[in-house]
C-alpha cells in the first residue's frame, strides 16, 4: 500500500485555528488591534513550527495601520519548494470586537508565483461568481446587464439571484441598481471574503458578490 503524502492544507488549517483560538478570548471586547494582534502571533507561531517553506504575498493591515504578517516575511522551518501565502489572521476584526458572527481566519497557499499579487491599494472594485457563471459577468457592464448574464448561466430568474453586499455608504448607488434589477440582497457589516466564498460556493444561499471592498481581502 502506497504510503499517505503529506497534507499541507491541514497543517495550515491549524494556523487558521490557532489564530481563531487566540483571538477569541477578544471576542466583544471592543478591541479591534488586540484581537488581531493575538491571531498575527498565533498564525505566525504556528507557521514557523511546519516543515514547509512559505512566503507572504498578501498580508493585511496597510488599510488600517493594524498589526501584520508582513509581505514578504518567509515562514517555515523547510526546505522544499516556496508557497506563497495570503493571510489574514482575522477577516472581519469588527465583528470580533463587537462580538457579532462571522469573523473567520484565512490562509491561502498556490505554488511560488501561482498568486495573483493586487500591489499596495487599499480598496478594490469586486465581482464574484462561481464556476457556471465566470463566463457570464464583465466588469465594465452595468449591474442589471451582469445580473441578467449571471441569471442566465445559473438557469435562474434575476428576482431568484442574491447578491452580497457590504453596508457602507458608497455602495448606495450599487444597492439601488440591484433592487431595481430585482434581485435579493444579503447587506453584511463586514467580511466580503466570506461573502466572495459564499458566491463561489454552491447551496450557500449568496449568487453574486458585488462592491467596493478592501484589497487584500480580494
Ligand atoms: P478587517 O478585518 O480588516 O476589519 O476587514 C473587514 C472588512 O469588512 C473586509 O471584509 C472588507 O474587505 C473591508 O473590511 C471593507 O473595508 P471598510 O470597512 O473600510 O469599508
Amino acid at each position: 500500500m502506497a504510503m499517505p503524502t503529506r497534507n499541507l492544507g491541514l497543517d495550515l488549517m491549524r494556523a487558521t485555528e490557532a489564530a481563531a483560538l487566540a483571538s477569541a478570548r477578544f471576542v466583544g471586547r471592543g478591541d479591534k488591534e488586540g484581537g488581531d494582534r493575538a491571531a498575527v502571533e498565533a498564525m505566525r507561531l504556528l507557521l514557523n513550527s511546519l516543515d514547509f517553506r512559505g512566503r507572504v504575498v498578501i498580508g493585511e493591515g496597510e488599510k488600517d495601520q493594524a498589526p501584520m504578517l508582513y509581505n514578504g516575511e518567509v515562514l517555515g522551518q523547510g526546505e522544499g519548494p516556496l508557497w506563497d501565502l495570503a493571510v489574514d489572521p482575522v477577516e472581519g476584526t469588527r465583528l470580533l470586537a463587537l462580538g457579532r458572527y462571522g469573523a473567520i481566519s484565512v490562509i491561502a497557499a498556490a505554488p511560488e508565483g501561482a498568486l495573483f499579487n493586487p500591489g499596495p491599494g487599499f480598496y478594490a472594485a469586486k465581482l464574484v461568481v462561481g464556476p457556471e457563471a465566470r463566463e457570464a459577468v464583465d466588469l465594465r457592464a452595468s449591474v442589471a446587464d451582469n445580473l441578467k448574464e449571471i441569471a442566465r448561466a445559473l438557469k435562474k430568474e434575476v428576482r431568484e439571484l442574491t447578491v452580497f453586499v457590504l453596508d457602507k455608504p458608497r455602495h448606495a448607488r450599487l444597492i439601488e441598481e440591484i433592487r431595481l434589477a430585482g434581485a435579493r440582497i444579503s447587506l453584511q457589516t463586514d467580511g466580503d471574503v466570506a461573502g466572495a466564498l459564499a458566491a463561489v460556493l454552491p447551496d450557500t444561499g449568496v449568487d453574486v458578490l458585488m462592491g467596493t471592498g478592501g484589497t487584500p481581502e480580494g
